[in-house]
């Protein structure tokens, strides 16, 4: 299928272009705010056309949109996608809120298109193998989970500094934390409690978070601020299973231990996966396993309860 990347980002160059390669489809063209920025891109990743963001979208020999924008574009320029009849893989965290994310549903059902929030880290194997063994009852009652995401965000200029742009850690690498723990509890949380610390320009660059899943609870940290570090670990009566590497596929690693006993897997390119799925989806070969009704709004409360307690602005 023919894809064109809204925006000369730095994700689609590092992950989704390989993948979108990988998976034997083409990257038609990129798009940027600046035509000689996308013309630059374009022949560092060899891509045939850059366009101006409405020559994109307007253009008929492309089926899917990937839209990697700040945070604050994914609603609009994914709603324009979908006006123009395209199929839309757009970045995390989704919206900016679940008042977003019911627009965009609004927009998907009148295009009769595929939309899908671009959480990669859902198709590795791992993850697979972590749902069977919750869903098996070996760990026995859950109890607790605990994960972080973290890193040190050192470029003052970098878009996840702008609270105009939706920045901050929580809507960053928070939001796959709350993922990974509603995919294993199979629900959303009764009640959140956070608290997080702010930069002077008002975004979070620590978000710390419990999550109350009505009998046991999950416990998440978010941060620029701090050292690299990422793992899942859930904890139930009879056992325990942990992910050193839940939110990256490629060159990390990944180990699953289950009650100490570790469980390793092939590399497996995440993001390939997931452009496989999502192009068998646009193509009406299989059902969108992770709609927006069904998962991404359930998502968005969740991020809406945590920034409102936090103070986030416009919470
Ligand atoms: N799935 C993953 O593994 C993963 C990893 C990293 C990031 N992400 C997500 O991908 C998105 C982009 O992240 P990134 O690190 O790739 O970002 P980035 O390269 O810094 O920026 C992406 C694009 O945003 C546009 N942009 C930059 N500053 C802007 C501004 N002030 N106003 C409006 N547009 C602006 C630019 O478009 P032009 O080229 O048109 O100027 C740029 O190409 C985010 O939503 C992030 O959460 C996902």
């Amino acid at each position: 299928m023919n894809w064109g990347i809204l925006g000369a980002a730095n994700i689609a160059q590092k992950a989704l272009i390989p993948a979108i390669r990988e998976a034997g489809s083409t990257v038609f063209a990129v798009a940027a705010r600046d035509l000689q920025r996308a013309r630059d891109y374009a022949s560092h990743n060899q891509i045939e056309h850059a366009l101006s963001y409405d020559e994109l979208l307007a253009h008929p020999d492309i089926d899917i949109i990937y839209n990697p924008l700040p945070n604050s574009g994914h609603l609009p320029l994914t709603v324009k996608a979908l006006e123009a009849g395209k199929h839309v893989l757009c970045e995390k965290p989704l919206t900016l809120n679940a008042a977003e994310v019911q627009t965009m549903m609004a927009a998907q059902q009148v295009s009769g298109k595929v939309v899908m929030e671009a959480f990669f880290y859902r198709f590795h194997p791992q993850i697979q193998r972590l749902l069977e063994i919750v869903r098996s009852g070996q760990l026995g009652e859950l109890r607790t989970m605990r994960s972080a995401f973290t890193f040190t965000l050192g470029n003052p200029d970098d878009i996840r500094w702008d609270p105009r742009l939706g920045g901050g850690a929580f809507y960053d690498v928070g939001c796959y934390c709350v993922d990974i723990m509603r995919l294993v509890a199979g629900k959303a949380p009764v009640a959140v409690q956070a608290v997080a610390q702010f930069t002077e320009s008002r975004v979070d660059h620590t978000t710390s978070a419990l999550l109350d899943f009505g009998g046991f609870v999950g416990h998440l940290d978010a941060s620029f601020a701090v050292p690299f570090e990422q793992f899942l670990t859930v904890v139930g009566a009879h056992g325990v299973v942990h992910l050193n590497a839940p939110f990256v596929s490629m060159g990390h690693n990944a180990t699953l231990t289950l009650n100490g006993l570790p469980e390793t897997f092939d590399e497996v390119n995440g993001y390939t996966q997931m452009v496989q799925h999502f192009e068998r989806a646009a193509r009406g070969e299989e059902t969108v396993q992770y709609p927006l009704h069904l998962d991404s709004l359930d998502q968005a409360r969740i991020l809406d309860q945590v920034l409102k307690q936090v103070g986030y602005p416009g919470f």
